[in-house]
């Protein structure tokens, strides 16, 4: 039984939504926090990352950087004029699709700063998991519902990767381990994402429940729980490939070398 809802308490504020989306975000909860507070990005904020690992997740993860606002298009397209949550969802997505064009920009400042050209970068890699995740949100938004599609992407994505820019931002150590002269730029990205008070997440968790009611059947309701678990999981296995070949890399230099008899 579908019911219709409009949000009339604060916008950040969970128990403004219904029973059923704070049941999910509160079950999700566990999911969300192995990924914004993984151990790549406590080595990160701390300046400790090895650089592979830093390579790798800053070329692995740039495919869903730069196709986020044509995840937001394939969105856009699902658009039907009168329907509830259809307003809140242009006007967002509209919004916000200039918004993500500037980031992709921004993630290629970053990898400069640390290194790493445009060329290798745009050259992509074979590693699995970070394809795996850029193809669910590529299928999420072009083929499921757009609850379903909205929920993994502007809500379990965004809304996470903002913890973890938060988390990397919480100390100065590495913005000061980027040279000088391009540190103002290579945290660019970085800055635009940790801000706590980000209402993204929250804007893109108020179209879900527009459009799917108070009262969603149990199939609509499962359909968003296991989109956000799929986002979690993926970024989390993209996370863990990243850094355990960066982690052998460390773990080479210090091998003991063989001593001349
Ligand atoms: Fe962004």
């Amino acid at each position: 039984m579908t019911s219709h809802w409009v949000r009339t308490g604060e916008l950040r504020d969970l128990e403004s939504y219904p029973q059923w989306v704070q049941e999910i975000v509160n079950d999700m909860r566990g999911p969300k926090d192995r990924v914004s507070g993984h151990r790549l990005f406590t080595l990160m904020r701390d300046a400790a990352l090895p650089w592979r690992a830093t390579r790798n997740f800053l070329v692995r993860v740039w495919p869903v950087i730069e196709r986020f606002p044509q995840y937001m298009g394939r969105n856009l397209a699902k658009l039907e004029y009168g329907m509830p949550g259809h307003d809140l969802a242009r006007t967002f997505l509209t919004r916000n699709v200039r918004v993500e064009q500037n980031h992709a920009d921004y993630w290629v400042e970053w990898a400069l700063a640390c290194g790493i050209p445009r060329e290798e970068l745009l050259a992509g890699s074979q590693a699995s998991a970070s394809a795996a995740l850029s193809h669910w949100c590529w299928y999420v938004c072009d083929r499921e519902p757009l609850a379903v599609a909205v929920a993994a992407t502007n809500y379990a994505i965004e809304g996470v990767t903002g913890e973890w820019a938060h988390l990397v931002c919480s100390s100065d150590r590495y913005a000061k381990s980027l040279p000088e002269e391009q540190r103002k730029s290579g945290m660019r990205w970085l800055r635009a994402h940790a801000r706590y008070d980000d209402a993204h997440p929250w804007e893109a968790l108020e179209i879900v429940a527009t459009l799917l009611g108070a009262h969603p059947n149990g199939r609509e309701v499962r359909a968003i729980s296991s989109a956000l678990r799929q986002s979690y999981d993926y970024m989390r296995y993209t996370l863990e490939e990243c850094l355990a070949e960066g982690e052998e890399e460390l773990l080479r230099s210090f091998e003991p070398r063989e001593c001349a008899a």
